[in-house]
C-alpha cells in the first residue's frame, strides 16, 4: 500500500525509485561496500529493503537506531531482532542457520517459534567478534553449493 507508514519491501509499493534502484542493485552486487544517504524519510531503508528482496541474497538487517546513551543490552537486542528476523525469512536455510548461530556464546534459539534470545551480561555474553565469524562462515556455505 503507497501510504502505508512502513518501509516498503516489495517493488510495486515503490513510487520513482527505478533509477535508484538499478544503482543499488548493481552496487550490492559488485561492491563489498554500498552506502546509501538522504535526508530522513526520504525512502533509504525501503529502497534497499526492496533492493535486497529482489537479488535475492540471503541478508540480515540491522536497525542500529540506539537511544541516547545505548547500553550493551540495547545493542544486544538489536541483534537478536535481526537474527529472528533473518530466521523468519528464510525457511529453507532455518536448520543452517540454527547450527552456526547456536556456536555462538551468548546466543540460544528455541523452538518451535524459533525465538532468539542473546544474553548481555556475564561471561556468557554475546561477543560480536564471534557472531560475525558464525555469519561469516555460514556466507560461505550459503553461496558455494551446500553440503
Ligand atoms: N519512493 C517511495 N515509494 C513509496 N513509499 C515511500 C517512498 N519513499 C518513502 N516512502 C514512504 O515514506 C516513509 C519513509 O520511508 P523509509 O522508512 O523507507 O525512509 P528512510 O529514509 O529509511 O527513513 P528514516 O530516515 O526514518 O530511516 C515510509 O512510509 C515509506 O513507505
Ligand atoms: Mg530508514
Amino acid at each position: 500500500m503507497l501510504f502505508d507508514i512502513r518501509p516498503k519491501t516489495r517493488r510495486e509499493e515503490l513510487y520513482d525509485f527505478d533509477r535508484e534502484l538499478e544503482e543499488l542493485t548493481k552496487g550490492i552486487k559488485l561492491n563489498p561496500l554500498t552506502i546509501v544517504i538522504g535526508i530522513r524519510r526520504s525512502g533509504k531503508t525501503s529502497l534497499l529493503r526492496v533492493a535486497l528482496n529482489e537479488i535475492g541474497y540471503p541478508y540480515i538487517y540491522v536497525d542500529p537506531r540506539f537511544s541516547e546513551a545505548p547500553t550493551y543490552r540495547d545493542f544486544a537486542y538489536i541483534l537478536r531482532d535481526s537474527l529472528e528476523d533473518f530466521l523468519g525469512r528464510y525457511g529453507d536455510l532455518r536448520e543452517r542457520i540454527i547450527k552456526f548461530l547456536r556456536s555462538v556464546r551468548g546466543v540460544s534459539i528455541s523452538t518451535p517459534g524459533f525465538s532468539v534470545e542473546v544474553s548481555w551480561r556475564g561471561s556468557e555474553r554475546l561477543e560480536l567478534g564471534e557472531l560475525l565469524v558464525a555469519l561469516n562462515s555460514l556466507g560461505g556455505i550459503s553461496v558455494s553449493p551446500l553440503s
